[in-house]
């Protein structure tokens, strides 16, 4: 914008500087127009673009620095600069703290008010571009950090899709867990972005069984005791394979996968925590995977309907599962249900 094109404002009571004040912008090629007091200036400023406002301090009726604070307010990007008598240096210096840009005193000669009015529309331009060059920066991060979140959540998907070709169960089992994990986390109080990381984590609880042999893996019958030890593996290959990342997502599939196994008594495997001592992630992955297993068909086994399943289960309140964390499983059964049906296999 040709700079000579910025409108100014000018407020003052007595026409005689108001008169002084036009002269001089208007010799010096600026847009300008005049209010005898604050009330018609506001009356301007609702329905014209004003670049920059001169203000008399002492005015009848509303004063300059309730103008002042009243622009500002409704018109941050009005740079403004006050006019002031002799004697009201103290105020003039008020107003630059309140955010006037300057101040000239009665009398003045144009050239003080010229170099005035071109410093406070510079710094207004200056301001204008740092706020629309913040503004610009922050939505640039903003898309960024949305598309790193993408890839990471595809890389994540993909790694638990490997996991699941290796695995009798499906990849809807790794979805709900998902969702079946961030619901029972919201509702034992844990903050939404934790909540929101356990869902991208409890995908990856059984990643381990990348490391388990096919001969147990695939086995349609009963494992023997051997077999049953050698599977047991997969929770710490799981976590070796995630703990060394320095994602918030990796390191919580990491713990979900060594502890997704530990029994709240303290004889799950595979170190045996108890209560507490096994991560609130571990305690909530537990009881979301043996209910999807429970409810879910496998080629050794039927699908059990989920009001049995929850019959089951209720003999691990407090031994298999932390009993908080199981009443509130129980209390919103439906919601997780609902989960169940909606990603069926
Ligand atoms: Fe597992
Ligand atoms: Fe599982």
């Amino acid at each position: 914008m040709d700079p000579k094109q910025q409108s100014i404002l000018i407020v003052d009571d007595e026409s005689q500087v108001r008169g002084v004040i036009g002269a001089i912008v208007n010799m010096e090629g600026y847009l300008y127009s005049m209010a005898e007091d604050a009330e018609t200036a506001l009356e301007i400023l609702a329905v014209q673009e004003v670049d920059l406002l001169i203000s008399d301090i002492n005015m009848k009726g509303m004063t300059g620095m309730e103008l002042l604070r009243l622009v500002l307010n409704r018109y941050p990007d009005i740079a403004v600069i006050m006019v002031t008598g002799i004697d009201d240096r103290e105020t003039a210096i008020e107003t630059l703290h309140m955010g006037a840009y300057g101040y000239v005193t009665k009398p003045f000669q144009a050239n003080e008010l010229i170099i005035n009015i071109a410093n406070a529309l510079r710094r207004r331009q200056l301001e204008i571009e740092n706020r629309r060059h913040r503004e610009n920066l922050e939505s640039l991060v903003e898309e960024r950090t949305r598309e790193l979140h993408k890839s990471r959540d595809e890389s994540i998907h993909i790694l638990s899709k490997a996991a699941e070709f290796r695995d009798n169960e499906t990849a809807k089992h790794t979805i709900r867990m998902g969702h079946y994990t961030e619901r029972l986390a919201f509702l034992s109080g844990l903050p939404e972005a934790l909540c929101q990381n356990l869902k991208h984590a409890a995908p990856l609880h059984d990643v381990g069984k990348i490391g388990i042999s096919d001969s147990i893996l695939l086995k349609p019958g009963k494992l023997t005791v051997e077999e049953f030890e050698a599977m047991k593996a997969h929770c710490e290959i799981g976590y070796r394979i995630l703990a060394e990342s320095t994602s918030d997502v990796l390191s919580l599939g990491a713990e979900i996968a060594l502890t997704h196994h530990e029994k709240f008594a303290g004889n799950g495997y595979p170190r045996g925590l108890a209560g507490e001592n096994i991560p609130i992630s571990g305690r909530i992955a537990a009881i979301c995977d043996v209910f999807d297993a429970l409810t879910s068909e496998r080629v050794y086994k039927k699908a059990i309907p989920p009001e049995e399943a929850l019959i089951i289960m209720n003999e691990g309140r407090g031994t298999h599962f932390d009993p908080r964390l199981y009443d509130l499983f129980v209390d919103h059964f439906p919601t997780f249900v609902q989960i169940r049906t909606k990603f069926a296999d």
